[in-house]
C-alpha cells in the first residue's frame, strides 16, 4: 500500500519539491508517502545489549573516546544494521558532546553516567565559548569524519540520521552536572532568571544548528533532535525553553539544507505534542510510549510524520506481549505516514533475539 494520505497538501507540496524519490523507505515516509510495512530503526539501537558493541567498548579508554575515534563509532553504528537491517543507521555520537565541543568539563563515569562541572550562573556561562565549532579545528571533527564513513558504507537502502539534543535536554545536563531526579536546579535558573538562562540556551541553540549542519554536509540525510526533558516543564516554561529553541534550529537548519527532513522529539510533552508539531515545522514527531497511538494519528499525522512508540520495556520481555503492543501501533499509524520505532532508547539488558524478532514482526505485517 503507497499514498500520500496523513498530511495536509500545502506540507506535502512543501516536502515534495525537496525530495525526489528515494530507494530509501525512511526518506519516503518522511516526504509523506504512507508505506507498508513502515520503515524500522530503534532510539539506541547500537549500544550495551549487543554483545559487539560492549566488544569494542571494551577496548576503549573511555565513552567519549569511542565517540571522537571515526573507525570505532563508523564500526558500532554499522552493528545493529547488519545484524537486523534497519531502515535507517543512527550515528554513533552524544549529545553531550556539544558542552565539551563548548569547553565545559565532562566525563562518563563507568556505570553511572555524564559528570560534568556544572554551569550555574553567568560567570561560568562567560567561559564558555562557541568560537571554535565554525572552524576547521572543530572539536567535533572526528564526528563529521565518521559521518562521512558511515555514509559510504550503508547499504543504498538504508538512511542515515544525524542528531543532537535540544538546548532544553543538553542546558539540563550543563546545569545539574549529571543526571537528575527532577531537574530542580535547571527549572529554577530559568524561572527566577529567564534572561540570564537565556543566554545559555542561545549559546547552544547557535552551536546546535552549526554541529547539524556540518552532520548534513558531511552526509547525514535526515536530523533528529533529542529532547528528551522536555515533560518537565510547565505550561509558558515549555514554550519558551522547548518549542522556542527546536523552533529556530528547525528555522536555520532548513534555510541552509532544505531537502532534509528533521525529527523532533519532546519526550514527555503529553497533550503539548500538537503544538509542538505544528509550531517548530518539524517534519516528523517522535512520541513516547504514555501517548496513545490513536489519538497520535487523529491529532498528529495530520500535519507531521509520526515516529514511535513502543515501550521499550516490550523488547526487554519479548514474545507474545511484546508482538501485540507492535501490532496496535501498526494498526492505529499504519494508514498514515509513519516511522515504527520505540518510545525511548533501548534498554541495556534487552535479549538482541528480541530485536530480531521484533523487526520480523513489523516486516510482516504487509508487503512493501
Ligand atoms: O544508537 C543510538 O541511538 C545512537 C547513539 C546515542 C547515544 N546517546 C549513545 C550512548 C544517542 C542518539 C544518544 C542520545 C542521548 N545521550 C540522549 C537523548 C536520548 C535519551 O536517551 O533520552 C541523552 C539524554 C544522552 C546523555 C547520556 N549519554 C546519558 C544520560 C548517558 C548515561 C546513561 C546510559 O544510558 O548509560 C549516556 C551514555 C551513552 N550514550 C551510552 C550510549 C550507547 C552508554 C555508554 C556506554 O557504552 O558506556
Amino acid at each position: 500500500m503507497v499514498g500520500t494520505v496523513g498530511l495536509n497538501s500545502a506540507r506535502r507540496n512543501a516536502i515534495a519539491q525537496d525530495v525526489t524519490t528515494s530507494d530509501k523507505p525512511l526518506l519516503r515516509v518522511l516526504a509523506g508517502e504512507a508505506i507498508s510495512p513502515p520503515p524500522v530503526w530503534l532510539m539506541r539501537q547500537a549500544g550495551r545489549y549487543l554483545p559487539e558493541y560492549r566488544a569494542v567498548r571494551a577496548k576503549t579508554r573511555d565513552f567519549l573516546q569511542l565517540c571522537f575515534t571515526p573507525d570505532l563509532a563508523t564500526e558500532v553504528t554499522l552493528q545493529p544494521i547488519r545484524r537486523y537491517g534497519f531502515d535507517a543507521a543512527i550515528l554513533f555520537s552524544d549529545i553531550l558532546v556539544i558542552p565539551h565541543a563548548l569547553g565545559q568539563a565532562m566525563r562518563f563515569v563507568e556505570g553511572e553516567g555524564p559528570r560534568l562541572e556544572p554551569v550555574r550562573d553567568a560567570r561560568a556561562l562567560g567561559k564558555l565559548s562557541a568560537a571554535r565549532l565554525g572552524s576547521r579545528q572543530s572539536p567535533l571533527e572526528a564526528v563529521y569524519q565518521a559521518v562521512a564513513a558511515i555514509r559510504s558504507a550503508l547499504p543504498r537502502e538504508t538512511a542515515l540520521i544525524g542528531f543532537a539534543g535540544s538546548p532544553w535536554t543538553v542546558a539540563c545536563y550543563m546545569v545539574e552536572g549529571g543526571t537528575s531526579r527532577d531537574f530542580h536546579v535547571v527549572k529554577q535558573w530559568a524561572m527566577s532568571d529567564p534572561e540570564e538562562f537565556a543566554g545559555l540556551i542561545d549559546l547552544v541553540v547557535d552551536a546546535t544548528i552549526e554541529h547539524l549542519s556540518r552532520q548534513v554536509v558531511a552526509g547525514a540525510e535526515v536530523i533528529q533532535l533529542f529532547d528528551s526533558h522536555a515533560g518537565v516543564l510547565p505550561d509558558g516554561a515549555y514554550e519558551r525553553w522547548v518549542i522556542d529553541p527546536n523552533a529556530r534550529i528547525v528555522e536555520a537548519v532548513r534555510a541552509k539544507h532544505p531537502a532534509v527532513p528533521i525529527i523532533g522529539f519532546p519526550r514527555g510533552s503529553g497533550l503539548r505534542y500538537e503544538a509542538f508539531a505544528t509550531a517548530t515545522r518539524v517534519s516528523a514527531v517522535s512520541v513516547d510510549s504514555a501517548v496513545p497511538a490513536r489519538w497520535a494519528a487523529a491529532k498528529l499525522q495530520p500535519h507531521v510524520v509520526v515516529q514511535g512508540n513502543l515501550d521499550p520495556v516490550y523488547l526487554l520481555a519479548g514474545g507474545t506481549a511484546m508482538r501485540r503492543a507492535a501490532g496496535d501501533i501498526l494498526e492505529a499509524l499504519g494508514q498514515g505516514p509513519t516511522i515504527f520505532n520505540l518510545g525511548h532508547g533501548v534498554i541495556k539488558e534487552t535479549p538482541p533475539d528480541h530485536v530480531a524478532d521484533l523487526v520480523s514482526c513489523i516486516r510482516g505485517s504487509g508487503a512493501r
